[in-house]
């Protein structure tokens, strides 16, 4: 596979600064009630590591795993659930914590399980937001940066399984993309 070509979108100092934002906003917005944070395995993974650092009231943090693109960049439309909860959610505040929000079938499909276990609210928290490529209406009350529909890569979000331990967030662009 050719290397393709990284153009950087945000730094990992720009990302640091707008999670500790969100962190704040996320403890200002939940003053009392069990907090569970669920990170959306795997590209939400450096983004739950952080964000659950810039918040000072006290979480719970869970996983949860869902089938994605596999090796291309085009979603297939079926989202399955391929690792659970390990925690009960009835009456607590969840927090979905995702990478990217697409066409919203992934957060459509998870906020409609979640939602037959009865928590106290259900959110979500995106660090980055592609509003033009929606097919399922999905709110996200937590966004880190909203960017045009172009293909990104780097702290979590991959191309093949590659490029998730890269510090920035980058387009990646090149003839495998396109
Ligand atoms: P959705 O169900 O279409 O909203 O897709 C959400 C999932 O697709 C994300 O959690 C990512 O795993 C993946 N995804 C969507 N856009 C990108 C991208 O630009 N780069 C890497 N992964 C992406």
């Amino acid at each position: 596979m050719s290397a393709g070509t990284l153009r950087l979108l945000f730094s990992a100092q720009q990302i640091q600064k707008r999670i500790h934002e969100m962190g704040a906003q996320i403890d200002k917005d939940y003053p009392d009630g069990a907090l569970h944070l669920v990170c959306i395995l795997k590209g939400a993974c450096f983004f739950l590591a952080d964000l659950a650092r810039a918040i000072e009231r006290d979480v719970v943090i869970d996983f949860m795993g869902i089938s994605s693109y596999g090796r291309g960049t085009t979603t297939s439309g079926a989202v399955k659930l391929t690792k659970d909860l390990d925690l009960a959610v009835e009456n607590v505040h969840v927090l979905l914590v995702e990478d990217i929000v697409d066409t919203g079938l992934t957060l459509n499909y998870l906020m409609n399980t979640l939602q037959q276990r009865k928590p106290r609210s259900i959110r979500v928290a995106a660090l980055l937001d592609k509003p033009e490529r929606r097919q399922r209406p999905v709110k996200v009350s937590y966004v880190g940066f909203e960017i045009p529909d172009e293909f990104v890569v780097g702290y979590g979000l991959d191309f093949a399984e590659r490029y998730r331990n890269l510090q920035d967030v980058c387009v990646l662009e090149g003839p495998q993309v396109a």
